[in-house]
């Protein structure tokens, strides 16, 4: 499993700079609210039309065996919109959006997405082209490739992902969540590496 320093080095400009005619297409498919935020449902309406316009997000796909890749497509006030690639073995770690809903469509390949169940295991669900998943804020799940090279995924959330939290189990089994930058990579060595089980 990668460690943050034997990751390939990336720039972390270009990850989070839309080139303008990738801007320019997904603003022309986020709809109006408003000001307000976008529902989960609006959220996936999104992320599904950016799946289905390759056009936007084609040429900036790469496959990386060594890190997680993905490349922001869109932000505004309201809502960002990212493309992520997914490789073998690489995969998030459970965590939640903090105060942000998701909206995500399968566009190549595919990812198994899980969600914890308590006191012990987990649900899952294989999302493959033109499959959405929802969650509102708070909502706890891990995202892992399944097949494909990469897999690709959109991924849409509103309010823009500032912050997302983290999960952890210590030596002693204890769950803490920790924040992080919405934007920082996460990484699947979280609960994964004490409880594979539930990875
Ligand atoms: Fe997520």
């Amino acid at each position: 499993m990668a460690s943050t320093d034997t990751l390939t080095p990336q720039d972390w400009t270009e990850v989070v700079s839309p080139p303008a005619e990738v801007q320019a297409a997904v603003a022309a498919l986020v709809p109006d609210t408003n000001g307000a935020p976008l529902t989960t449902a609006q959220l996936a309406d999104l992320s599904e039309a950016i799946v289905n316009d390759p056009a936007i997000w084609r040429d900036l796909i790469v496959a990386d065996p060594v890190r997680r890749r993905y490349r922001l497509l869109f932000e505004d006030d309201r809502l960002d919109s990212w493309v992520i690639m997914w490789m073998s073995g690489q995969g998030t770690g459970f965590h939640d959006h903090s105060h942000s809903a998701v909206g995500l469509c399968g566009a190549e390949g595919a990812v198994v997405e899980k969600q914890m169940t308590l006191p012990s295991g987990h649900t899952e669900v294989i999302v493959r082209p033109g499959d959405r998943r929802e969650g509102p804020s708070g909502y706890i799940h891990s995202v892992a490739h399944h097949e494909g090279g990469p897999a690709i995924t959109i991924h849409s959330y509103s309010p823009p992902l500032i912050e997302v939290g983290q999960f952890r189990v210590d030596d002693e089994g204890h769950l803490a969540r920790y924040p992080e930058p919405g934007r920082k990579e996460l990484l699947d060595n979280t609960i994964a590496e004490i409880a594979p089980d539930l990875a």
